[in-house]
Parts: C-alpha cells; sequence; structure tokens
C-alpha cells in the first residue's frame, strides 16, 4: 500500500517531547499508513528537539537536538510542531520557522490567543499555514467544526467547558462533597494542570483557548486582552448543593455571545440546568456547545487533554497541511476562518456591559422583614426574580441562606444590588453572585 505513494514523504520536525510531543511522535508511527493513505504523502519524522528523552517514545534512529532552533533551520524540514508551550520561546520559534519559509502546527493556546494575530500576519506574508487544532480542547477537532464545517452560520454565541483540571474539581466537589484545595492536589497529579496551576483554576486557559474560539466564530481578531475571566476558587460545596438542589450544576464555562452593542467574552462559574448534556460532561472531560442561525446548536464532546487525544488533533493539523502545501496560499482555509481583509471590529463588551441571570446566595438574620426588603431591592432596579429558597435556621451561626436566581440582568444593574444588599443592616457578609446560562 506504502508503495503507490510516488511522492517523497514530507519531512516536519517535533518541538517538544513532553506528553504531547511523545503522543504525536507515536501517533504518527503507530498509524504511519493510514495518515500516508489520508495525506497522498507520508510524513516522516526527520528530527526531534528535546532536553530529555521520553520514556514513553522509542524514537530509534530519529535525530534529536537539544536546541529547537536546529529544527526551525534545518533545511530539510517543510512543517516545524512546536509543543514546547509557554509564550516567549514558543513565539521566537514560530517566528523563527516562518521566516524560514516552513509550516507550523502548535498545540500552544497562549501563544495564539497573546501572539496570533502577530504570527498570522507573518505567516501570510510569507505564504506558509499555522495550524492549532490542539490548542482548543485537546482531542476534539472543534476549530475545525467552527470554521469549515459551520461555515454557513452566522454563530450566536458559543459555551465551552474548556478545562479539564477545572472540570475534574468541580465534578469531584459536587459527587463527593470534596473541598477545593484537596481536588486540586490530585488534579495536578494526574497531570492535567497546567505548569501554573492558577492558569487553570483562575480561567486564563479557558481564557485563552475562548479567545481563540471566539475569533474562528465571529471573525474578529484574537483579544485575550479583553477576556473577562473568573476562577473556581472561590466556590463552595455550598453553592454547588443549593444550586443543585435548585435544578442546577456549576460548571467553569467559557462564554462567547455576539450581541448588537458588541461580543461577551467571558469565563467564570455557571449555573446550567442539569438536564443539558452540557452539564453532565465530567470529570477532565470538555465540551463545545456552538449555536448558529442555520445548524442551530451543536455539541461537541471529548477528551480536553493527554497525550493522544491532543497527538489526534495535532497529526489532523499535519495531514491538513500536508495536503494544502501545494495550494496557492489564497486557496487555502484562513488562519481565522475568515478572510484577513475582512475582520470585523465590533468590540469586545466589557463585562459590566454583559447581560446573563444570576445566583445570588445572601446570609441574613432571621428577623421578618428581611425578605421583604431584599425583593425591594431588586424590584427597584428591575430585576425580576425567577426562584427564591429560603433555607432554614443555621445552628452555628443563626443566619438564614436565601438563594435567589434571577432573569437575565444587566451586569452594571446586578453589581448595583448587590451593593445595596450588602449594605442592609440584617444581611450579613458578601452576596454570593454566581452566572446562570439557560443555554437554549
Ligand atoms: N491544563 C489544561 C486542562 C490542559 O486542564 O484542560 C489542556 O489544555
Amino acid at each position: 500500500m506504502m508503495g503507490s505513494f510516488s511522492v517523497k514523504p514530507v519531512k516536519v520536525g517535533i518541538c517538544g517531547l513532553g506528553t504531547v510531543g511523545g503522543g504525536t511522535f507515536n501517533v504518527l508511527k503507530r498509524n504511519a499508513e493510514e495518515i500516508a493513505r489520508r495525506a497522498g504523502r507520508g510524513i516522516e519524522v526527520a528530527q526531534i528537539a528535546a532536553r530529555r528523552p521520553n520514556p514513553k517514545c522509542e524514537t530509534g534512529s530519529t535525530p534529536i537536538t537539544a536546541d529547537i532552533f536546529d529544527v526551525a533551520n534545518n533545511p530539510e524540514i517543510d512543517i516545524v510542531i512546536e509543543l514546547i508551550g509557554g509564550y516567549t520561546l514558543a513565539r521566537e520559534l514560530v517566528l523563527q520557522a516562518i521566516e524560514n519559509g516552513k509550516h507550523v502546527v502548535t498545540a500552544n493556546k497562549a501563544l495564539i490567543a497573546v501572539h496570533g494575530n502577530e504570527i498570522f500576519a507573518k505567516a501570510r506574508e510569507k505564504g506558509v499555514i499555522v495550524a492549532f487544532e490542539a490548542a482548543v480542547a485537546g482531542g476534539i477537532p472543534v476549530i475545525k467544526a467552527i470554521r469549515e464545517g459551520l461555515a454557513a452560520n452566522r454563530i450566536n454565541w458559543l459555551a465551552g467547558i474548556i478545562n479539564g483540571t477545572g472540570n475534574f474539581i468541580l465534578t469531584e466537589m459536587r459527587e463527593k462533597g470534596r473541598a477545593f484545595a484537596d481536588v486540586l492536589k490530585e488534579a495536578q497529579a494526574l497531570g492535567y494542570a497546567e505548569a501554573d496551576p492558577t492558569f487553570d483554576v483562575e480561567g486564563i486557559d479557558a481564557a485563552h483557548k475562548l479567545t481563540i474560539l471566539a475569533s474562528i466564530a465571529f471573525g474578529i481578531p484574537l483579544q485575550f486582552d479583553k477576556a473577562y475571566t473568573e476562577g473556581i476558587t472561590q466556590l463552595t460545596t455550598a453553592d454547588v448543593n443549593y444550586a443543585e438542589a435548585l435544578g442546577y450544576r456549576i460548571k467553569h464555562l467559557g462564554v462567547a455571545r455576539r450581541t448588537e452593542q458588541g461580543i461577551e467574552l467571558r469565563v467564570h462559574p455557571t449555573l446550567i440546568p442539569a438536564d443539558r448534556l452540557i452539564a453532565n460532561v465530567n470529570g477532565v472531560m470538555n465540551a463545545v456547545m456552538v449555536n448558529g442561525d442555520a445548524a442551530g446548536s451543536t455539541l461537541f464532546y471529548g477528551a480536553g487533554a493527554g497525550m493522544e487525544p491532543t497527538a489526534s488533533s495535532v497529526v489532523a493539523d499535519l495531514v491538513d497541511v500536508v495536503r494544502a502545501m501545494t495550494a496557492d496560499p489564497e486557496n487555502r482555509v484562513p488562519h481565522l476562518a475568515f478572510q484577513p481583509d475582512s475582520l470585523s471590529d465590533h468590540p469586545i463588551l466589557p463585562i459590566d456591559a454583559c447581560e446573563s441571570a444570576y445566583y445570588l446566595r445572601i446570609q441574613a438574620k432571621d428577623h421578618p422583614g428581611v425578605l421583604a426588603q431584599v425583593a425591594t431591592i431588586l424590584s427597584e432596579r428591575g430585576i425580576n426574580i425567577e426562584s427564591i429558597m429560603q433555607m432554614e435556621v443555621e445552628e452555628h451561626d443563626g443566619l438564614v441562606p436565601m438563594i435567589l436566581v434571577t432573569h437575565r440582568v444587566l451586569e452594571s444593574r446586578i453589581i448595583e444590588a448587590i451593593t445595596a444588599l450588602e449594605a442592609l443592616q440584617d444581611v450579613v457578609g458578601n452576596v454570593v453572585r454566581i452566572r446562570v446560562e439557560q443555554l437554549n
């Protein structure tokens, strides 16, 4: 079968032989024949740059260097695969590879979200492809689905569980009642967490991925600095349980929504009705829901990280690049789905101009009339209450937890209401506020 490919194999260089690099090497080797049947040519790993061997890879006679720039400057290599992570060195490596006329495949979400505009401009100048399917949601081909599969649609919104570590933590908190810090340690041991785990739990990793998704969904430049990011570190098991009692699950969601005023780009804990498919995405799994005017809602689910799931996306990009190498640059799929001269300047909205429903937890003294005062504060600001639940007096502090879910309202309006609620004499401490999305 392999003999039917008369064209010479395409030579690729892998920079970084960690989890994803090792997985990419192994998948390319194991599935070489299937991959060549798809690409129309063989794909040969001609060089690897790695600081140390990966015990899960038998690299055999493949040349190995310790210097990633050896790969970027190797005249034999057609495609550089950047799997070192981080912003600084990865940016230099990718720009150098592009400068040398090489195509690039990367799994680096931080790099694309922060430096993507610069990188794609340079790639256009040099007529090369930069492919990044593995940067978002590991093994789920969601970039391709939005960029190509949904190309007919005006996309209205998308919402995703796009950080496996955070989702694992929330799942354990809900299912086993475990505390946040305890679960985080286990998530780190599982190997999914970022080098700096605050990237996972503070939503930075998810914001990188959301920035990329929003660009290809709406045809806007990458604007990571305008994404609103709120982490899961303040979530308590009490709120997880109250949400459950109201028929919701709490998920750390990335939401991008097109409105007339601008685009909402936000990552935060979110209550989702428990019967939505996406509310039942558990553990380290990822899922992205995309709502388009023609297709309606679609849902993409799978492993969001890990050795071979991520390698699956890297290798799919390689196949795409190999097929498109001989096409004129203007006949290739644009990096950000829309033609570069057709990107829109529709602004990213600041968070106080975003609209959402809200879950509020108020700790009140057990006095008559408190509920009436709370209701007055909300109604004076035009905030409609969807449901309300008053719990029994807590034995340890004598306070009554009051749980409310509002209808959709501007963020600035709810902040105003919370300030007024916290000023009430019978309200103790801060009001807990978590956004609610119906996703219908
Ligand atoms: N730290 C990321 C996660 C890895 O937990 O999802 C994949 O990007």
